[in-house]
C-alpha cells in the first residue's frame, strides 16, 4: 500500500491488545455481524476482560457466528458481557436455556425490524464502540465493509470509537459500502479465511416447494430470497430464467449461482440497473471471489435495501422467505419456537410490504406442512408466537401441499385455503378449531 494516507494507516495501526484498550467498562459497544464479526479483536477484549480490566459491556449485534461464540459470547463471560442481540441464533439459544436452567437471564433480545437498526444504533444506543472486519485500504484511504454492510456503516459512524480490523480475504465491495481512515480511530490486521456456510441438503418436501415456488417466478422478476436451505433450492430451478433482477438482504450461493448461470442481467431494474444489490452476503468462497472489486454487484445500508418504499421501486418484485408457523388467516410466526425465541423477525415483514407495493410484484412466505417428524402441524389454528407477518400482509403461502394466494380472501376462504395446505393428519383438527373459533 502507497499513498497519501499511508502515514495515517500507520499512526493508527496498533496490536489487538492495544486496540481492546479503547473500550470502556460500563458502555455500550457492537460488532459488525456475520463475517463482520472480527475475530483478532473479539480475543483481544475476551482477555482483557479476562485479566479483570473490563466490564459491564453492553453488546449489541444480530446473527453472531463462531468467533463471538468462543469469546465473549461464552456462558462464563455473562458476568461481564450482556448481549444485546436482534438476531438469535445457535450461540443465543443455548446462552439463554444455560442461563434459564441456572435461574438466571444472561441473553437479552431485542426486538426490531432488520431495516429499522441502524436507526436503533444510531439514535437509541449510546454507542462507544463499533468493531467489524473490512477489506484492504485503497489509495483513496478508503476500507470497505465488504461482506457486512447492514447496520455496520451507520454503527460506524455513531459510534464514539470505531475500529477496524483488516483483512484482506474480506472482498472490496461497491456501492455505498465504504469508510474513510479519517473515520475511523484503530486499525489491527489480521488476514484470516472468512467463514464458509455449512449448505444443508434440502429434504424431498423442500425440494418439491421449491419446484412449486419457480413456477411462480417470471422472467423479469426481481429477486428476494431469504436464509435458510429452501431459497438455494428454489434458485436450483431458475437457471433457465431470463433477464433476472437482485435486490435482496441477504446474498447468498444459490443467488451467485444465478448470476454465473446468465440468468441474472438487472436490466429490467429501476433502482440500480444493471446492479445486483444486496446488504450482507454469507456463503463460501467462490461467493466472496465473486464480489471483490465487481462493479456489477453493490452494497448498500440496510436501512436502505429493506426499504419498502425504496423495494416496490422496482417492478415484479418476489419476496421469498421460510416461516415456522402460519394460522388459519395466514399470519406468520417466523421466529419463535415453543414459547422461545429462536431467531428474529429480521428482514421479512420489509420484503413482504416492498413485494406487495411493488407493481406486479408478489411475496411467498414458505414452509413444510409439519414439523417433528410429521407430529407436529406448522398450519396452526392461533400462532404460539409473535407475529412476524401480519395477515393483512400477507400475500402467498406454500407448503408441499400446494400454493395459497391469500390477497382479497375471506375469512372463511383463507381458513379453507390453510387447511388444504395443511398435511391431511392435521386436516380434520384444523377444520373442527376453525368451527370453534367461528371462522367456518
Ligand atoms: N414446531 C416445532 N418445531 C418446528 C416448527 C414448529 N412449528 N417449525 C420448525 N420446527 C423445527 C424444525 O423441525 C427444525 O428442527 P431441527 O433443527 O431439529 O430439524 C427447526 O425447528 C428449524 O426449522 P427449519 O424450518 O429448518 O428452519 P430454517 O433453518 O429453514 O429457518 C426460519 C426458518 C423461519 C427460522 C428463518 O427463515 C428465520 O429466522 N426467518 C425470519 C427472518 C427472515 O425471514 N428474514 C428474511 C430475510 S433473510
Amino acid at each position: 500500500m502507497t499513498g497519501p494516507f499511508e502515514q495515517d494507516y500507520a499512526s493508527k495501526l496498533c496490536s489487538p491488545a492495544e486496540a481492546a484498550n479503547i473500550l470502556s467498562s460500563g458502555t455500550n459497544i457492537s460488532m459488525g455481524m456475520a463475517l463482520g464479526e472480527p475475530p483478532a479483536l473479539l480475543q483481544a477484549i475476551n482477555e482483557r476482560i479476562e485479566a479483570g480490566n473490563l466490564t459491564e459491556l453492553k453488546l449489541w449485534y444480530f446473527h453472531s457466528m463462531p468467533e463471538a461464540a468462543a469469546t465473549l459470547l461464552r456462558y462464563e463471560m455473562m458476568d461481564h458481557v450482556h448481549p444485546h442481540c436482534m438476531f438469535m441464533g445457535p450461540t443465543e439459544r443455548a446462552l439463554a436455556e444455560r442461563g434459564e436452567a441456572e435461574g438466571r437471564k444472561v441473553l437479552n433480545f431485542v426486538p426490531v425490524a432488520f431495516s429499522d437498526a441502524p436507526r436503533l444504533l444510531s439514535q437509541h444506543v449510546e454507542l462507544d464502540t463499533f468493531i467489524t472486519t473490512v477489506s484492504p485500504m485503497d489509495k483513496h484511504g478508503y476500507f470497505s465493509f465488504g461482506t457486512n454492510n447492514d447496520y455496520a456503516s451507520t454503527a460506524a459512524r455513531s459510534a464514539r470509537h470505531t475500529i477496524v480490523e483488516v483483512n484482506r480475504h474480506m472482498p472490496r465491495v461497491f456501492g455505498d459500502s465504504m469508510i474513510h481512515i479519517s473515520e475511523i480511530d484503530g486499525i489491527i490486521e489480521n488476514h484470516a479465511p472468512l467463514f464458509e456456510a455449512p449448505e444443508r441438503e434440502a429434504h424431498a418436501e423442500e425440494r418439491h416447494i421449491g419446484e412449486m415456488i419457480a413456477e411462480l417466478v417470471p422472467d423479469g422478476a426481481c429477486l428476494q430470497m431469504g436464509i435458510g436451505a429452501l431459497p438455494n433450492e428454489v434458485c436450483g430451478h431458475l437457471k433457465s430464467r431470463r433477464d433476472l433482477g437482485i435486490h435482496t438482504e441477504l446474498l447468498s450461493p444459490g443467488m451467485v449461482d444465478l448470476i454465473e448461470a446468465g440468468a441474472v442481467t438487472n436490466r429490467q431494474k429501476n433502482t440500480f440497473p444493471g446492479r445486483t444489490v444486496f446488504t450482507f452476503a454469507l456463503g463460501n468462497r467462490r461467493m466472496y471471489d465473486l464480489l471483490d472489486d465487481n462493479p456489477a454487484i453493490n452494497s448498500h445500508p440496510v436501512n436502505i435495501v429493506n426499504d419498502p418504499r425504496h423495494i416496490a421501486k422496482n417492478d415484479g418484485v418476489i419476496s421469498i422467505n421460510a416461516t415456522l408457523q402460519v394460522d388459519l388467516f395466514g399470519a406468520c410466526n417466523s421466529e419463535n419456537l415453543a414459547g422461545r425465541q429462536y431467531s428474529g423477525s429480521g428482514g421479512q415483514l420489509d420484503f413482504v410490504r416492498g413485494a406487495r407495493a411493488s407493481k406486479g410484484g408478489r411475496s411467498i412466505i414458505a414452509c413444510t406442512s409439519t414439523a417433528k417428524k410429521g407430529a407436529i402441524s406448522r398450519i396452526v389454528p392461533e400462532l404460539t408466537g409473535p407475529v412476524t407477518t401480519p395477515r393483512n400482509d400477507v400475500d402467498t403461502v406454500v407448503t408441499e401441499y400446494g400454493v395459497a394466494r391469500l390477497i382479497g380472501l375471506s375469512g372463511e376462504e383463507r381458513a379453507r385455503a390453510m387447511i388444504a395446505l395443511a398435511h391431511p393428519d392435521h386436516r380434520a383438527d384444523l377444520e373442527a378449531a376453525a368451527r370453534k373459533a367461528h371462522i367456518l
